[in-house]
């Protein structure tokens, strides 16, 4: 059963006291020679989120560079599985990655979320948790058609027969970034070709650095 959370999304705790980290995100960076960052993926179920994500994130790896993937199907099986898809526990399902991901970033972790994320308010306030240049959105633009076709769960033939409620493209709206950091094409792109734009992406900002990793 839904809950509304919108209400508890007011801080109840009182007295409490914010204890700044003894080991610094910039001490950790320093040590690590990376920088820590989100890249925050966005797109419908089957646009190839979790597929590139995890795909970058062994090319991090790789690299001995210290990243972690918050995958959407994954998450809902344990911290988020008191929530559904409405549209207020999407919200909540957001907020919770969005704190998440950030405490992430202070441990100096360059962090991939894999979640539909389908409503652009609850993206922007997980944004505007960290700096500017922190939250690197990813639109994973495949459009509906070529998710549907590639239905790689089932779960859009189940939407479109009725069986599966509030279906992201179907019966529950998606609101594509108007102002992503990069916008990729994962219905067409190679995945190779993906995994490189955002590599390059992260050497260009000074992230990663590749002569140095
Ligand atoms: S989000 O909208 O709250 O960001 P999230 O990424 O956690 O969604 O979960 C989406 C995944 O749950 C999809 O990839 C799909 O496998 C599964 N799923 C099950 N029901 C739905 C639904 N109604 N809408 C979208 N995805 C669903």
């Amino acid at each position: 059963m839904s809950q509304n959370f919108s209400q508890d999304l007011n801080t109840k705790a009182t007295n409490i006291v914010w204890h700044q980290s003894s080991v610094g995100r910039d001490a950790i960076s320093k040590l690590r020679n990376h920088k820590s960052a989100i890249l925050w993926f966005t797109g419908l179920s089957g646009s190839g989120k979790s597929t590139l994500a995890n795909a970058v994130n062994v090319e991090l790896f790789k690299l001995g560079l210290a990243s972690y993937v918050l995958d959407g199907d994954n998450i809902r099986h344990g911290l988020c599985k008191d929530l559904g898809f409405s549209d207020l526990d999407r919200e909540e399902n957001i907020r919770r990655i969005g704190e998440v991901a950030k405490l992430f970033l202070d441990a100096g972790i360059i962090v991939l979320t894999a979640f539909v994320s389908p409503f652009r308010n609850d993206r922007n306030k997980s944004r505007k948790l960290v700096k500017e240049g922190d939250f690197i959105e990813i639109f994973c633009a495949a459009d509906l058609q070529i998710c549907e076709e590639r239905d790689t769960k089932g779960l859009y033939a189940k939407a479109r027969a009725g069986d599966i409620k509030e279906f992201t493209g179907i019966s529950s709206p998606y609101e594509a970034p108007e102002a992503p950091e990069l916008n990729i094409d994962t219905g067409k792109e190679d995945l190779n070709k993906c995994v490189q734009i955002i590599i390059n992406y992260l050497t260009h900002e000074n992230i990663i650095n590749l002569e140095k990793n």
